[in-house]
């Protein structure tokens, strides 16, 4: 049986972006937190990685303002996605930026023969990432079990902001600030998250097809479903008082353990822009 405290971590762990204003917290507990990071699992164990801490007042109001100005940007050029004013950020007790070293990148596969080239290019990137990933998410796991709480920031990954941030925090312009974790005291209880059923997402000895999500259920929740499930203190959909309104026809494929009665697997299709307009991409619709 795994340990109980490590469940309660796992599922404690919560993106709350409302911090209480004028705590602090000290530097030895900022630094536990970072060395989860340095214990994270890295590809051919590189450790791409440098994380910086930002706990001055006067740096984090700086890197606030990048933030900002970044969730402007989306508001204005990324119609649709639900983008959150980081003005929260000001209330943080620190911010740590995990920047990603791509030199690193020389010690994962890479093609000797022109045909490999996308076999082994996009999965060197993908190690990269992967790897950053897993730091960020244990940072974030070491940020909960000091009783305090964060989110992930993925816009100092975007290249106007992490030209400002390398700027301001003086790292070479050609590392990138991948995850940016904001601490603080949280202001809000946010117990649960939405999170599929096990029943869902476990497939036993192969892939069960009854269990695929169909392309028209992924437009959905990208449309409309998605807004809700991000941000609402409830894991199950089933006990959302508006469940009829806002799951209509699409109920039982999100609650029940079939999403996909018929058992048909559908071909590729263009996955690289959102495919309908609905609640959450009205903004789109309407400019
Ligand atoms: C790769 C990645 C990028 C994310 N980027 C952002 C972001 O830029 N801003 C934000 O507020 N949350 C961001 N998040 C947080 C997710 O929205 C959040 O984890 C998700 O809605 C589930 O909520 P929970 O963390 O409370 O379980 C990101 C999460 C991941 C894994």
């Amino acid at each position: 049986m795994a340990s109980k405290l490590f469940q309660d971590i796992i599922r404690q762990r919560r993106s709350v972006r409302k911090f209480e204003a004028g705590r602090d917290v000290d530097r030895a507990a900022l630094s536990r937190i970072v060395d989860c990071g340095r214990w994270a699992p890295s590809g051919a164990n590189a450790q791409c990685w440098d994380f910086i801490v930002v706990d001055d007042p006067q740096m984090r109001d700086a890197v606030t303002a990048v933030f900002q100005r970044q969730a402007q940007r989306l508001v204005d050029h990324a119609k649709g996605f639900p983008a959150v004013k980081k003005t929260y950020l000001a209330n943080t007790v620190a911010i740590i930026i995990v920047l990603g070293d791509p030199r690193w990148k020389v010690c994962f596969p890479q093609p000797t023969t022109a045909d490999m080239d996308a076999e082994y290019l996009d999965n060197n990137e993908a190690i990269f990432l992967c790897s950053l990933g897993a730091a960020i998410q244990n940072i974030q796991l070491g940020v909960t079990a000091e009783g305090l709480t964060s989110a992930w920031l993925s816009g100092g990954g975007e290249d106007l902001t992490n030209r400002e941030l390398s700027k301001l925090l003086g790292y070479p312009d050609w590392m990138k600030a991948y995850g940016t974790i904001p601490i603080g005291f949280p202001a809000a209880s946010q117990n649960r998250r939405y999170h599929r059923p096990l029943e869902q997402s476990l497939h036993w000895n192969g892939y069960q097809a009854e269990q695929y999500r169909t392309h028209e259920q992924v437009d959905f929740y990208e449309s409309t479903l998605r807004p809700f499930a991000m941000y609402r203190d409830e894991e199950l959909l089933e006990t959302w008082e508006d469940r009829e309104d806002k799951l209509g026809e699409w109920d039982a494929a999100f609650t029940s353990a079939n999403s996909n009665p018929g058992g048909n697997l559908q071909p590729k299709a263009d996955f690289s822009a959102p495919r309908t307009s609905g609640q959450a991409t009205k903004r789109r619709q309407k400019d």
